[in-house]
C-alpha cells in the first residue's frame, strides 16, 4: 500500500504513556481511527483505578494491550505481526498478560484466542468497564473474553487519562457506533448501534480540558451529523421535561465554553450534514473552518452500491452550500478505489469530481473486502489488485496537485496558528495548525505551546506551510 495512506490513516502505532509509580505496568498501543485513540484514554483511566501505571517500554510491562482496527485487511495483518513480535517475551515471562482490544477483538471474538495462541484477553469496545474483572480471571489462569456490544454505553462518566498528547489539543468522544451500513464497512459490526452521549458531560469535559490548558477539542463520532440527545430517529422526544440537542446545538454549546478554545469535529456525513451546522460554524470564530466530508466515490452508481445514501449531485450541492455559507472553509475527504464492479468510467467520475471540488486534503484507499459486510455477501470483489492500486495511484497523484495548489494560494497570507510544540523535523522550529487544519512550521521565537500566534506564509509543500511569526 502507498506510503501516504499508511502514514495518514493507519498511522504508526502510537504508544501511550502516563508516568506514575506502581509495580503493575501497562503497555498500551493504539491502531486505527481517532475513536480508538480516544478509547485508549478511557482504558488507561479504568486501569489506573485498578493500580496500573502506563509505560513506554513493553519489556518492563506485566500487561500488553493492543487497541486494534479492522477497517482494512492490512490493519489486521499489522496487528497480527505485532503480536508475533511478543512471542519470545511471553516465552521468557509466562505471567505477562497480552490482550487485544477494539475492533479486531469485536470482529473475531473467541476465534482470536485460537488463532493467536499468546493472547490471554479479548475485549470489545463496549466492554472496557469489565477489564478489571477480566484481568482477575486471567490472573487466575483462565483466558478471558468480553465482546458484548451495548446500546447505551458511552463512558460519559469516565474522565479519560490524556496520554502522550501535546497538552494543547484533545479528542472528545460524543457518540459511539454507527447505524449506516455502508456496504463496504466493518464498523457497524465492530462498534455496534449508534448512541449519543449526554451533551452536559461533553461540555463538562471541554471545560475541564480548557481549565487544564488545552486550547483545541475535536468532537468525535462516525457520523457526527446524526448526533441526537433526548430525541429518537423518528423525531419523538424521549423526556418531555428535558431539552433535546442536535449536532448544531451541541457545537454551539461547546463553542460557548471559551472564545479561545478551538473546536473541530469528525466525521461529517454528506447525507446528514445540514445547513444549520454550517451556519453555526460561520457564527463562531472558534469553530474551525474545516470539514472532513468523505465522498468515497464520484460515481452515483458506485455510491448506490456502497449504500452511502447520496448521489454525486447531492454531494456537489453540499459542497456548494459549504462554500456559500463559510467562504474559505477547507474541505477534506476519503476516497476508495476499486470497489466491486467499479468501471473505468466510474473511476473517471471520481477523478472529475476531485477536479471540481479540489479537496484540500484526502485519505485514499483501495477497496479491501471485509467479512460479513453487505458488499462481501452481495457483490463480487472483482477488480484486480493491480487495477485497484493503479486507480489509487492516479487519485493520490491528482490529490497531491490539488493539495499543493491549495497550499500555494496561502503564500503571502497571514494565519492565526495555535502552537502545538516543536516541529518533528527540527527542534529550532515550532508547528501548529491554522483554522483550516493545515500544519504550519515556523522558527521558534519567544512563544509557548498553547498560545495563538500570527504567521505569514512564505513557502509550502503539498503537506505543510512554512512561514514566520509576525
Ligand atoms: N464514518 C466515516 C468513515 C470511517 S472509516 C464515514 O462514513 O465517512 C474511514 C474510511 O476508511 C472510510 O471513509 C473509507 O474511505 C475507508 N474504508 C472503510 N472501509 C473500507 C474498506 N473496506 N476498504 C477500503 N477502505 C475502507
Ligand atoms: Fe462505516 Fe458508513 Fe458508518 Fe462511516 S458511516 S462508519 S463508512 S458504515
Ligand atoms: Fe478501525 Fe474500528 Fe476505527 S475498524 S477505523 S478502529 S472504528
Amino acid at each position: 500500500m502507498n506510503k501516504v495512506i499508511d502514514e495518514e490513516i493507519q498511522g504508526e502505532a502510537t504508544v501511550l504513556e502516563n508516568p506514575k509509580e506502581s509495580d503493575k505496568k501497562l503497555y498500551l498501543e493504539s491502531y486505527g481511527c481517532q475513536m480508538n485513540f480516544s478509547d485508549s484514554e478511557i482504558v488507561a483511566s479504568i486501569l489506573d483505578k485498578h493500580g496500573y501505571q502506563t509505560t513506554r517500554n513493553y519489556e518492563e510491562s506485566n500487561l500488553i494491550l493492543l487497541n486494534t482496527c479492522s477497517i482494512r485487511e492490512k490493519a489486521e495483518s499489522t496487528v497480527r505481526n505485532r503480536l508475533k513480535s511478543f512471542n519470545e517475551l511471553k516465552r521468557n515471562n509466562p505471567s505477562l498478560i497480552i490482550g487485544v482490544l477494539g475492533c479486531m477483538a469485536e470482529r473475531m471474538k473467541e476465534s482470536l484466542l485460537e488463532e493467536e495462541k499468546l493472547v490471554d484477553l479479548v475485549v470489545g469496545p463496549d466492554a472496557y468497564r469489565d477489564l478489571p474483572r477480566l484481568l482477575t480471571e486471567v490472573e487466575d489462569g483462565h483466558k478471558s473474553v468480553n465482546v458484548l456490544l451495548s446500546r447505551e454505553e458511552t463512558y460519559a462518566d469516565i474522565s479519560p487519562i490524556r496520554l502522550d498528547n501535546n497538552g494543547v489539543s484533545a479528542f472528545i468522544s460524543i457518540m459511539r457506533g454507527c447505524d449506516n451500513m455502508c456496504s463496504f464497512c466493518v464498523v457497524p459490526f465492530t462498534r455496534g448501534r449508534e448512541r449519543s452521549r449526554n451533551p452536559l458531560s461533553i461540555v463538562a469535559e471541554a471545560k475541564e480540558l480548557y481549565k487544564n490548558g488545552y486550547r483545541e477539542v475535536t468532537l468525535l463520532g462516525q457520523n457526527v451529523d446524526s448526533y441526537r440527545w433526548n430525541i429518537n430517529k423518528k423525531g419523538e422526544i424521549l423526556d418531555q421535561q428535558q431539552p433535546t440537542t442536535n449536532f448544531a446545538q451541541l457545537l454551539e454549546m461547546v463553542a460557548h465554553v471559551a472564545d479561545d478554545l478551538r473546536i473541530r469535529f469528525s466525521t461529517s456525513h454528506p447525507k446528514d450534514m445540514t445547513d444549520d451546522v454550517l451556519h453555526i460554524m460561520q457564527k463562531y470564530k472558534n469553530i474551525c473552518n474545516y470539514i472532513h466530508l468523505p465522498i468515497q466515490s464520484g460515481s452515483s452508481t458506485v455510491l448506490k452500491k456502497m449504500n452511502r445514501g447520496y448521489t454525486r449531485e447531492w454531494y456537489l450541492e453540499r459542497i456548494e452550500s459549504i462554500r456559500k455559507i463559510i467562504p474559505g472553509c477547507a474541505i477534506s475527504t476519503d476516497i476508495i478505489t476499486g470497489f466491486c464492479g467499479e468501471t473505468n468510467e466510474d473511476h473517471e467520475n471520481t477523478l472529475s469530481l476531485m477536479d471540481i471540488v479540489k479537496f484540500d486534503f484526502a485519505y485514499m484507499f483501495f477497496y479491501s473486502e471485509r467479512p460479513k459486510t453487505l458488499a462481501q455477501r452481495k457483490y463480487e470483489d472483482d477488480i484486480p489488485l493491480e487495477v485497484k492500486k493503479e486507480r489509487l495511484q492516479e487519485v493520490i497523484d491528482l490529490q497531491r496537485t490539488h493539495s499543493l495548489e491549495s497550499n500555494r494560494k496561502c503564500i503571502g497570507k497571514t494565519f492565526e496558528v495555535l502552537v502545538e510544540g516543536p516541529s518533528k523535523k527540527s527542534e529550532d522550529n515550532f508547528c501548529g495548525r491554522n483554522s483550516e487544519n493545515t500544519m504550519i512550521v515556523f522558527p521558534k521565537e519567544n512563544v509557548k505551546k498553547g498560545q495563538y500566534v500570527n504567521v505569514i506564509i512564505e513557502d509550502c509543500t503539498a503537506a505543510t506551510l512554512k512561514g514566520k511569526i509576525v
